[in-house]
């Protein structure tokens, strides 16, 4: 009688765990990182902050995963390794950039259009993507894009 019941406590105590095992995963579903890199795909993909209507994959293709081209043609490193060599020293600006900032610059420049403040959900998604594509990748501050 007495070790019926505790099996049956066993039992119960398992199919308890069983369900938090099974709820869990929906609960954590949600990685917040996770959604900032995706997020930020999209930006990359499609977003044209209000310019001339390209987005940063007119240039930087296939997501910056391979090498890219201009409009005129002329080829660009991916950005494969991009987060790993930032900061760097731009020559033509005389000034010392993040990667931040150079996201800055292409939506300016490139896009002509109206860049996100460095702490809005906006650049930190973009970030993250950029950061992801260089994932285990060496710090090589200064580095020459790929
Ligand atoms: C019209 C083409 C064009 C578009 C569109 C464009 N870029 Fe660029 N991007 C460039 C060029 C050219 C460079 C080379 C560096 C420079 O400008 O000095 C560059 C450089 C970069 C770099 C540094 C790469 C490295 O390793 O040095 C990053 C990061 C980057 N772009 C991100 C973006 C993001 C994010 C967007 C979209 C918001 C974007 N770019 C849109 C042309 C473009």
């Amino acid at each position: 009688m007495m070790m019926k019941n505790i099996w049956a406590m066993w039992l119960s105590f398992g199919m308890g765990l069983l369900s938090i095992a099974i709820a869990f995963p929906m609960v954590s579903a949600a990685n917040p990182l996770d959604e900032s890199v995706q997020a930020g795909k999209n930006l990359f993909m499609s977003a044209t902050f209000a310019g001339n209507g390209m987005n940063c994959n007119s240039c930087h293709m296939a997501g910056g995963t391979t090498q890219g081209a201009l409009p005129n043609g002329k080829s660009i490193p991916s950005l494969t390794n991009a987060a790993a060599i930032f900061p760097r020293y731009n020559k033509r600006m005389d000034a010392v950039l993040t990667l931040q900032d150079q996201v800055h610059n292409c939506i300016n420049g490139a896009l002509q259009g109206t860049p996100p403040s460095h702490e809005s959900k906006e650049m930190v998604a973009l970030i993250s993507y950029l950061t992801s594509l260089s994932q285990g990748k060496a710090i090589d501050m200064g580095g020459k894009p790929k």
